[in-house]
């Protein structure tokens, strides 16, 4: 199978899994617990039916939105994910470049493996800051200050890894950084020899966010001791008050899922929010952010741009998000996938597809721009 052989996110997603170690496939892939919510996020688009409107002259479609002040061509951005250059050599750069050609915006992970600051000096469009609260305040300012002097615009702040997910699948591999890897998920890296070759003939492997601040290298911290020693489990809303007013621009919270801490989110000085239970990786039998994404809009739509992620692979499902007042659609494992699969061209032939699902969908839809697209278009089941 080849990449002019993809035509959904099904066949990258195959496509990956013949590309990548079984291990680093499965990381991706996987959730926590009984993967319960990874489920539910795929499956929560069909419980809400598109009522078209037929005869509107749809020859001319607009796709372009604004979230945060960041003007974006198309509805969709991609969300801030770890470690990608395990995943494709080209990782990040990949990414960013891919984002660009479409002029939508992409999130660089506190754990990326390509600095911001590389990044932001290569690429025009707007760039997120994925942001994790640390224990010594003295390192969040300093991260912060770092983003500034690099001119990413947005901070977004993820709120919903206070502790790391049980993700069983990378236990029973031993997958964790550095590799702790099993000796039959050893045999599963074998049978991947191209993945090897090009994960050592490219650059080294490194967490640039956090080598500038904490020692990651060498077997003295893991990725799972970062998130259990590092972060600061009392993070309160007066600390991400006091950030927010530090960082002095556009500041998102990633993993708001009530009405209430939406509410906080927007008298904290917030522009926006992300709806979002980290693609089913964190807190399992949690609800899906589209499934939240009504009940929040009509809460506090009108103070504070509301996005939302997890399991959008069509772009009918982000039509539905889009008519229920979402402002933008985060997408992660639609790219990933095609990341691991293709690189660049494997982001980019995604996201073309995406672009003509979204253009074929407005068309049918009877909508020539993304603020035509209202709840009166819904039916709920
Ligand atoms: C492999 C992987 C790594 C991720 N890494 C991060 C991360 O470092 N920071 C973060 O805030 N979210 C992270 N996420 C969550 C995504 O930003 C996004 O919320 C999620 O993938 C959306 O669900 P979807 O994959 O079903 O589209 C990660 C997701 C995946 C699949």
């Amino acid at each position: 199978m080849h990449l002019s052989g993809c035509h959904n996110f099904r066949d990258f997603q195959n496509l990956a899994r013949r590309r990548l170690p079984r291990p680093i496939f499965d990381y991706i892939a996987g959730g926590s617990d009984d993967e319960t919510t990874l489920r539910r996020n795929a499956e929560s688009f069909e419980h809400v039916d598109l009522l078209p409107n037929v005869l509107r002259g749809v020859a001319d479609i607009d796709l372009s939105t604004t979230v945060m002040g960041q003007k974006l061509d198309l509805p969709v951005y991609l969300s801030p994910t770890a470690l990608q250059r395990l995943f494709h050599h080209r990782g990040e750069y990949a990414t960013a470049a891919a984002a660009e050609r479409f002029g939508t915006m992409f999130g660089v992970s506190s754990l990326g493996t390509v600095s911001m600051e590389t990044l932001a000096r290569r690429h025009k469009n707007p760039q997120v800051y994925q942001f994790y609260f640390h224990k010594d305040r003295g390192l969040n300012s300093a991260m912060m200050r770092k983003a500034k002097q690099s001119g990413i615009k947005v901070m977004m702040l993820t709120v919903d890894s206070i502790t790391g997910g049980n993700r069983e699948r990378d236990l029973k591999t031993g997958f964790s950084i550095p590799f702790r890897l099993t000796p039959s998920a050893m045999t599963q890296f074998l049978l991947k020899p191209a993945w090897g070759v090009n994960y050592l003939r490219h650059e080294r492997f490194s967490l640039p966010q956090l080598d500038a601040h904490i020692d990651m290298k060498g077997d003295s911290l893991t990725i799972g001791r970062y998130f259990t020693e590092m972060l600061d489990p009392s993070m309160n809303w007066a600390d991400v008050e006091a950030m927010v007013a530090e960082w002095g621009g556009p500041f998102c919270l990633k993993g708001v899922m009530t009405t209430d801490d939406a509410r906080r989110a927007a008298e904290i000085g917030c522009s926006g929010i992300v709806l979002s239970n980290h693609g089913g990786r964190q807190l399992d039998g949690s609800r899906s952010g589209f499934d939240q994404l009504d009940e929040i809009v009509q809460a506090v739509g009108d103070r504070i741009d509301i996005m939302v992620d997890g399991g959008f692979s069509r772009g009918t499902h982000v039509l539905k998000a889009l008519a229920l007042g979402a402002k933008a659609v985060g997408l992660g494992r639609f790219y990933l996938f095609p990341l691991a699969a293709a690189g660049q061209p494997g982001i980019e032939r995604a996201l073309t597809l995406l672009k003509a699902e979204l253009i074929r969908g407005m068309r049918l839809m009877g909508c020539t721009r993304i603020d035509k697209l209202n709840r009166e278009m819904l039916r709920f089941r």
